[in-house]
């Protein structure tokens, strides 16, 4: 098969998608596209690739395309590349309301193209490696899992982060989704849910700044994932803790990392290794390379819309909660 054209529209988290293309070897990076000029041709020039300020005049000359850009541009800019007959790689969220995204689902289905959302933790080599631990029972039947998501957002007023019609809620809906995702995929079906927010620290934002948010899963599991961009220092023991039955399962606050903790002691199960240090793209290469994989054979992709879809509706019952536990 000659090699899938791709263009990146967004240059910011769209870096990250252009040099996993350059990586991978199915892809040539035929386009890098940004409003700012100076940006978009810095890029090119780095990657050997055009560039352009204007994402529908590169169309003709692609295959696929990721879009980076701003959430409240998601339904509108998918649904012209699918309708041009691209396959898309959307940056999370899929869109800000269940109405674009059931539009864009039906959308990339008709057009027989690949639509994915770019859940780039879910193919992080760490990541592979929990779900297979939790998938094979080793460690016994998962308890409870915590997870902690804190950071620190320099203030952007007046910008489409401040707003919730453009970024479609909070830190919740805008950061939080990679790990209800996450959640979701190790644990299983959700059956109820809550969620309790704030805007104290973060008060330049109309959204939640933190969000402290737990599920219930149909397995009897239950997990809380604490999200946050107004914490300025942060000492989190790790991203993530699954307590089993028999184990206490940690995911690295660099999401690199899992160990286990048992009986016997505590061993490291997944590190990672010299060639994936510092390689720009190396985070994204994975889920860049299930993209491609997809569009080569036709099968629809892992985060697929449906699934998103799954994970947002999960995150909007939680604003519905408001505190009171919501069934799902
Ligand atoms: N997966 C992750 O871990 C992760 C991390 C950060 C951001 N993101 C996602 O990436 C997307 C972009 O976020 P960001 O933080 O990079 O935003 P940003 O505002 O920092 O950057 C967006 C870029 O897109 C460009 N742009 C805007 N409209 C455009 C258009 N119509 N055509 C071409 N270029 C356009 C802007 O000039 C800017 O360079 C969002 O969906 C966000 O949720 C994902």
């Amino acid at each position: 098969m000659s090699k899938i054209r791709t263009a990146v529209v967004g240059l910011n988290m769209g870096l990250e998608h252009a040099y996993a293309y350059k990586l991978a070897e199915r892809a040539e990076l035929s386009w890098v596209v940004d409003l700012d000029e100076s940006k978009a041709a810095k890029v090119a020039a780095e990657l050997g690739c055009k560039y352009a300020t204007d994402w529908t005049q590169v169309l003709d000359d692609v295959d696929a395309v990721s879009i980076c850009t701003p959430h409240h541009l998601h339904a509108p800019q998918a649904l012209q590349a699918i309708a041009a007959g691209k396959h898309v790689l959307l940056e999370k969220p899929l869109a800000n309301t269940e109405e674009d995204c059931l539009k864009l689902i039906s959308a990339a289905d008709s057009a027989g193209v690949s639509l994915m959302i770019a859940y780039i933790v879910r193919y992080l080599p760490a990541l592979r490696k929990l779900k297979e631990i939790m998938d094979s029972g080793r460690y016994g039947k998962p308890i409870h899992a915590e997870c902690w998501v804190q950071g620190f957002l320099e203030p952007m007023p007046n910008t489409w982060f401040a707003r919730k019609s453009t970024l479609g809620g909070g830190v919740l809906f805008s950061h939080g989704c990679h790990y209800i995702d996450i959640l979701i995929w190790l644990l299983g079906e959700p059956e109820q849910v809550v969620s309790l927010d704030t805007r104290n620290g973060t008060d330049w934002m109309e959204g939640e700044g933190t969000a402290h948010s737990t599920i219930k899963f149909v397995n009897g599991a239950i997990a809380h994932l604490i999200s946050s961009w107004g914490t300025r220092f942060q000492e989190a023991p790790a991203n993530m803790h699954i307590h089993t039955t028999d184990a206490l399962i940690i995911l690295g606050r660099d999401l690199w990392t899992v160990e286990v903790v048992t009986a016997d002691g505590r061993q490291t199960l997944f590190e990672r290794s010299e060639q994936d240090e510092a390689v720009p793209g190396r985070n994204a290469l994975g889920e860049i390379e299930h993209f491609l994989e997809s569009i080569a054979t036709g099968q629809k992709p892992e985060t697929s819309g449906e699934d998103a879809l799954r994970s947002h509706r999960t995150i909007w019952a939680m604003y519905e909660s408001k505190g009171v536990p919501v069934k799902l």
